[in-house]
């Protein structure tokens, strides 16, 4: 049972079977939009892992790799400040490569905005783009969409399916969230 002090655990909001469904139509339009071409799949760290892990067995393209990134943004624990900072880098250059962004969710967009119209915009790639599994459009900041997202979602803290809270829930075969207790 959940023990997280001043949470209680809501319903789930995504079963892992709309999950799954979900995650084969978007591998499939990732085959469609980059047929014959190369693709470079980069995992942001660690609540992409589970997503990519489908994801990528989703995706039919004969010139696909994958990578992994780590990023932290500076500030607190709920808050993105905007600024990131660089934990692990990809281990081959994305240069001349068509780049493919995979994160968890999108929240206030300032991990997203940094990452490609700074990081990657300076790499001399041949395309970046974003695939997100959840989008929080509510809470944004920064001006950035993704160009693939899974679902989009209320101003939930959610939890499950490769999401964190301090760690734990990332598990869980389906996506729900966490309630503050009054
Ligand atoms: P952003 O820079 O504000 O868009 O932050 C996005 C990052 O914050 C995601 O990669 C998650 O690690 C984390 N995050 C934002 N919202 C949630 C949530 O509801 N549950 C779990 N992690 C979240
Ligand atoms: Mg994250």
């Amino acid at each position: 049972m959940i023990d997280v002090p001043g949470y209680e655990i809501g319903g789930v909001l995504l079963t892992a079977e709309e999950i799954k469904k979900r995650v084969e139509e978007l591998g499939k339009q990732i085959s469609e939009d980059y047929k014959g071409e190369s693709l470079m799949v980069i995992g942001i760290l660690k609540g992409s892992f589970i997503f990519m892990a489908d994801l990528m067995r989703a995706i039919d393209l004969d010139e696909v790799t994958m990578d992994f990134m780590s990023v932290s943004s500076y500030g607190n624990s709920t808050e993105s400040s905007g600024v990131v900072r660089i934990k692990k880098d990809t281990d081959r250059s994305p240069e001349g490569q068509n780049i493919l962004i995979v994160e968890d969710i999108i929240d206030s967009g300032m991990t997203m905005k940094y990452l490609r119209d700074e990081y990657f915009a300076s790499k001399r790639t041949r395309s970046v783009k974003i695939c997100t599994l959840l989008d929080k459009p509510s809470r944004r900041k920064a001006d950035v969409e993704p160009d693939y997202c899974g679902f989009t979602v209320d101003d939930k803290f959610i939890v499950g399916y490769g999401l964190d809270y301090s760690e734990r829930f990332r598990q869980l075969p389906h996506i729900t969230y966490l309630i503050e207790k009054k």
